[in-house]
C-alpha cells in the first residue's frame, strides 16, 4: 500500500506491479443543485476528482445510490444516473457497477478506481520551500449554493456554478503531469483553508497565501456580506483557525470565503517555483482561465499558514 488510512489524502494508492498502482475513492451526498441531470454530472465529476489530485486516470467507477421510492418518481433517479454516466463517458471511465437502497433522502455518488506508476503519486505531502501554489477554479460555491437553496440568485448565476461543478479537473491533472509538481490535492468539503491545512500539517513548513490573487466567484462576496454562508464553514474556521494568521487585508467575509466548503471545486497544485509561470500558462490557454498563483511555501517550521 503506498497511500493508506494512516494519513489523510484524496484517495487509496494501492501498488500492484512496479509500473502500475491502483488508486481508489469513493463520495457521495445529498443534492446540491434541483436539477437531477446536472447533479448526476457534479456528482460524478466530485468522485472522479480524487484520481485526478492524485495524478491518477480514473478507468471504472461503480454508482452509489439512496433513493426515497415512496417520495420520489423514478424519474428523477433515471436522470440523476444519466447525468452521472454522460460525465464518465467525457472522462473516459466505464460504468461496471453499482448498488442501490431504499432511503429518506436522496444520496448519489460514486466510487471511483483508477491508475497511475507508483512513483508519480501526488499525494498531499512533499511540500518544497520556495514551491508556489497554483489553483485551478475560484472559491465561492459554498455560498452561491447556500444563496442560490435561499431563493436569491439568478438563472446565470445558477448556470455558472453547475457549470464550475461539473467541470472535470482532468485538463488539469493532465498538464500538470507535465510539470515538476510536487503535491496535489482538489478543494472540496474543507475549503481552501482546510485543504492547504491538510498539506501543511507534517510538512516542516509554513505557507503564505496571497490574498489579492485568490480567484473567487465575484458574487461570493455579496452574499457572504449578507450572510449566505454555509455551515461547514463555521466548522472548517473552528477546526482549523489556530493554524491560520490572517493579515489586517483579509476581513473577515473573505475569510468565510477561504473557509467556504466547495462542491467539486478546482485543483491545489503545488509546483517548483521554476515550473509555476508555464504550468499557469498552460492552464490558461486550455481555458481554465481562474487558474492563479495564490501562494507559496516558505522555510518557517511552525507549519502555519499566513494570509497576506
Ligand atoms: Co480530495
Ligand atoms: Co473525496
Ligand atoms: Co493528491
Amino acid at each position: 500500500m503506498l497511500v493508506g488510512l494512516d494519513r489523510a489524502d484524496d484517495a487509496g494508492v494501492y501498488k500492484i506491479t512496479d509500473d502500475i498502482a491502483m488508486i481508489q475513492t469513493v463520495d457521495f451526498f445529498t443534492p446540491v443543485v434541483d436539477d437531477p441531470y446536472w447533479f448526476g454530472q457534479i456528482a460524478a465529476a466530485n468522485a472522479l476528482s480524487d484520481i485526478y489530485a492524485m495524478g491518477g486516470i480514473p478507468k471504472t467507477a461503480m454508482n452509489l445510490v439512496a433513493f426515497p421510492r415512496k417520495q420520489m418518481d423514478l424519474s428523477v433517479l433515471r436522470h440523476i444516473i444519466q447525468g452521472g454516466l454522460d460525465k464518465l463517458k467525457e472522462a473516459g471511465v466505464v460504468l461496471v457497477g453499482g448498488h442501490s437502497v431504499e432511503d429518506n433522502e436522496l444520496k448519489y455518488g460514486l466510487s471511483v478506481t483508477g491508475f497511475i506508476h507508483p512513483e508519480q503519486v501526488l499525494t498531499k505531502k512533499s511540500l518544497q520551500t520556495g514551491n508556489l501554489l497554483i489553483l485551478t477554479k475560484p472559491l465561492g460555491i459554498g455560498i452561491i449554493n447556500t444563496a442560490i437553496k435561499g431563493g436569491m440568485a439568478g438563472r446565470e448565476l445558477i448556470d455558472t456554478a453547475t457549470r464550475l461543478m461539473t467541470e472535470l479537473n482532468r485538463t488539469a491533472a493532465e498538464i500538470m503531469m507535465d510539470y515538476p509538481v510536487h503535491a496535489c490535492t482538489d478543494i472540496t468539503g474543507f475549503g481552501l483553508l482546510g485543504h492547504v491545512a491538510e498539506m501543511v500539517a507534517d510538512s516542516g513548513t509554513s505557507v503564505q497565501l496571497f490574498s489579492d490573487r485568490i480567484p473567487v466567484l465575484p458574487e461570493a462576496r455579496n452574499f457572504a456580506s449578507m450572510g449566505f454562508v454555509p455551515g461547514g464553514a463555521y466548522e472548517n474556521r473552528k477546526f482549523r483557525q489556530a493554524m491560520v494568521d490572517f493579515g489586517p487585508a483579509v476581513d473577515r467575509i473573505f475569510q468565510d470565503i477561504l473557509f467556504d466548503p466547495q462542491t467539486s471545486g478546482g485543483l491545489l497544485i503545488c509546483v517548483e517555483e521554476s515550473g509555476a509561470p508555464g504550468l499557469l500558462d498552460t492552464l490558461k490557454k486550455n481555458s481554465l482561465n481562474y487558474s492563479a498563483i495564490i501562494g507559496e511555501v516558505v522555510s518557517d517550521p511552525c507549519e502555519k499558514i499566513t494570509v497576506i
